[in-house]
């Protein structure tokens, strides 16, 4: 099918012409595929970046430029740096797919990117423990509840949690095998969990490479607002990937990977030195805080499939 749109700017109906042709045979090379779905995403993929160039009248200077970019981004992109993603994270591509796959079920908590410092085979910690093992931070006491749409608790759900350190470091970017600020628990038999993790704190995106020279081209700053991962899976449950963010972070309105959501935006109760704790343990003159998850999981079955 020819999908005749005009390019900006003035052409001529003839350039027009030559240029919707050369679109209409590229779409046409793709007829053979074996698979109906990858034809598909071939023909729309060849449409959408022969609009772009048409649109914008690339010049072969930028097409040139970007080539470099992309070999850049390959070039730095190893199996610990995957910078494609981080391309794909802060073109908000990251967010778009996670959008559209996971559309909103009932009150069903929202998902957001995954981002790169998740590690399989974290430690467990009974409820109540301690993920920080070691990281720096203000001591935050986390508690919530899993359920399911209907309301219904589901015990033995596995949360999994990652957090950056208070200087804004993964334990896996120290290099030093150190494993801090992550671990896995249990719901227990009412769906509840509670555990001790960092206050969260605003820290960039890897931005030493190809990915941080496009934002500071353009004036976007790599930093991501505060948050806290968590990965939740319970049977029959879709699982869950998402983040709760502080309410009042300077950078919730520009995270550089379009991560926000505001039903994730928490409160970060500040607790004064000496306020006692939900589970009597000493903190000494160290302030903490307190947030609250309830986290509700969409059933399975509703995963996008078309
Ligand atoms: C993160 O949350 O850690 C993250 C997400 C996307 C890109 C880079 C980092
Ligand atoms: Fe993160």
């Amino acid at each position: 099918m020819t999908h005749q749109t005009l390019p900006t700017g003035s052409v001529s109906p003839e350039q027009a012409a030559r240029e919707q042709s050369l679109v209409d045979e590229v779409v046409a090379s793709f007829a053979g595929a074996e698979s109906p779905r990858l034809r598909e995403l071939m023909e729309a993929l060849a449409r959408h970046v022969h609009a772009f160039v048409r649109e914008t009248r690339l010049t072969e200077e930028e097409w040139a430029a970007a080539i470099e970019f992309l070999t850049a981004v390959g070039h730095i992109t190893d199996d610990k740096r995957q910078e494609f993603i981080l391309l794909s994270d802060a073109l908000g591509l990251s967010m778009q797919t996670i959008t559209v796959n996971n559309e909103a079920v009932g009150a069903a908590t929202e998902a957001t990117v995954f981002g790169p410092f998740f590690v399989e085979g974290a430690p467990r910690i009974e409820l109540g423990g301690d993920l920080a093992f070691g990281a720096k931070g203000q001591p935050c006491w986390v508690e919530g509840t899993v359920t399911d749409t209907e309301g219904r608790p589901l015990p033995g759900a596995r949360i999994e949690v990652w957090e950056a350190d208070e200087d804004g470091f993964y334990d896996v970017q120290y290099g030093d095998g150190r494993t801090a600020a992550r671990a896995h628990l249990f719901t227990d038999d009412n769906g509840a969990y509670r555990f001790w993790a960092v206050t969260p704190t605003p820290y960039p995106i890897p931005h030493d490479g190809p990915v941080g020279q496009m934002l500071q081209a353009v004036g976007r700053s790599p930093m991501r607002a505060s948050h806290l991962h968590f990965m939740v899976s319970a049977e029959g449950q879709r699982t869950l990937v998402t983040h709760i963010f502080v309410a009042g972070d300077d950078y919730l309105t520009h995270d550089s990977v379009f991560g926000v959501r505001d039903s994730l935006v928490r409160d970060f109760a500040l607790q004064p030195a000496g306020t006692p704790t939900p589970d009597g343990r000493d903190l000494g003159d160290t302030e903490w805080t307190r947030t609250r998850f309830d986290i509700v999981l969409a059933p399975a079955q509703t995963a996008s499939t078309s």
